[in-house]
């Protein structure tokens, strides 16, 4: 017998080699660690929605409170149908995940194994690499242009082991955008047996003027998979409920790695509320564009370049990033250093309310060590 190998050192070489995702900070963990009173504190790490969740909501989930002893429904008939609805797409072309990025997971368990290949960009969202690794399949990372993904090198990075092409639109951490005839026109480009994932958890702030409506895609290209989520404009981070809108044959490919029940009961109830209340998404796309030039005009203030973002966040290049989210923190600010980007100078900085902004605004100058 062997007593020496534990466990642990018995996972693929390929998972022990993951470096963990790092989520922005909470509030109540620098509460502890400063001393402080987590009510002064402020929160712009996560790209969450600042504006508490809409009060229809939160009556769908009082009222849903009595119905704690049942499993959710597995299918989540009712939340497909009432996002069926909303984009003319069928039931069946719907995968329902816990927040998208459980749609980025099932994905890659799918379709991703040892000696595959899967293409992203450089900056891109850190899970594309993340998911890759964890099913022993090669990432193939393409130089950005401009912070942003260049499809043209995209395109041409596609190897015959490619199987995934993962595409973020808005980018998170750098807020690039690609307009609707450039993603249409790399779809048109990509082989057949790709799965192309169209990540667009940001896509409820855009202008609906550059609103690409990417599910219509979803006819047109049978390896599309186009995922949204709750987490942002529809203010539901905690409640973790995301979609994927495909093809009903790579629906029912997708659906066989799903864990049973993996959206739990709450987060239907509220998503389906969520979906209904579109004064609310009207409301904060208004509330994030305000914040966003306070915070553009706070930082040219300040002589810092900033990228254009079209997302509920900013990336602003502040000399030595982990310095000053350091700095930050002691004066009770959380945002988020980009590093592990490969953006060690920059921070990004989600549009918080009024009030917050004016908080990182006030607090950097002395961060900078100004
Ligand atoms: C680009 C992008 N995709 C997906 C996600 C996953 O979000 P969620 O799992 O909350 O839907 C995030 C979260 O920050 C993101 O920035």
């Amino acid at each position: 017998m062997n007593t020496t190998a534990s466990a642990a050192d018995l996972a693929p070489e390929y998972i022990r080699r993951i470096a963990p995702y790092v989520a922005g900070k909470p509030i109540d963990e620098l509460a502890r660690e400063l001393g402080l009173d987590a009510s002064t504190i402020v929160k712009l790490a996560s790209n969450e929605n600042p504006r508490g969740a809409s009060p229809v909501v939160v009556a769908a989930l009082a009222a849903a409170a009595s119905e704690l002893t049942r499993y959710p429904d597995s299918n989540g008939f009712a939340l497909k149908d009432a996002i069926a609805r909303r984009y003319a797409v069928d039931p069946r072309e719907i995968v329902l995940g816990n927040g998208s990025n459980d749609i980025l997971e099932l994905v890659s368990l799918a379709f991703l194994k040892p000696g595959d290949d899967a293409v992203y960009a450089q900056h891109a969202f850190v899970v594309y690499p993340l998911a890759t690794q964890a099913r022993g399949a090669r990432g193939i990372e393409v130089p950005a242009r401009d912070f942003g993904h260049d499809l043209r090198a995209m395109r041409a990075a596609i190897t015959a082991q490619t199987r995934i092409v993962f595409v973020a639109n808005p980018n998170n951490p750098t807020g690039s955008w690609l307009p609707p005839a450039a993603i249409e026109a790399f779809l048109a480009s990509v082989p057949a047996d790709v799965v192309v994932v169209l990540d667009e958890a940001y896509n409820e702030y855009l202008d609906p003027a550059d609103d690409a409506n990417a599910t219509r895609w979803i006819a047109t290209y049978p390896n599309l998979v186009v995922s949204r989520t709750f987490s942002k404009a529809y203010g539901l981070a905690a409640l973790r409920v995301g979609y994927g809108v495909m093809n009903a044959a790579l629906a029912d490919i997708v659906n066989r790695v799903r864990p049973p029940f993996n959206v739990n009961a709450f987060a239907q109830v509220a998503a389906i509320a969520a979906l209904a209340d579109t004064g609310y998404v009207v409301a904060s796309r208004a509330q994030n564009r305000d914040g966003m030039r306070t915070l553009e005009a706070g930082f040219d203030a300040l002589g810092l370049r900033h990228l254009p973002s079209h997302g509920n966040f900013i990336m602003v290049d502040v000399g030595d990033g982990m310095t000053v989210f350091q700095n930050l923190l002691r004066a009770g600010v959380i945002v988020r250093p980009v590093a592990n980007y490969g953006l060690p100078a920059w921070l990004r900085v989600t549009v918080g309310l009024a009030h917050e902004n004016a908080r990182l605004l006030a607090a950097l100058p002395a961060a900078l060590g100004r």
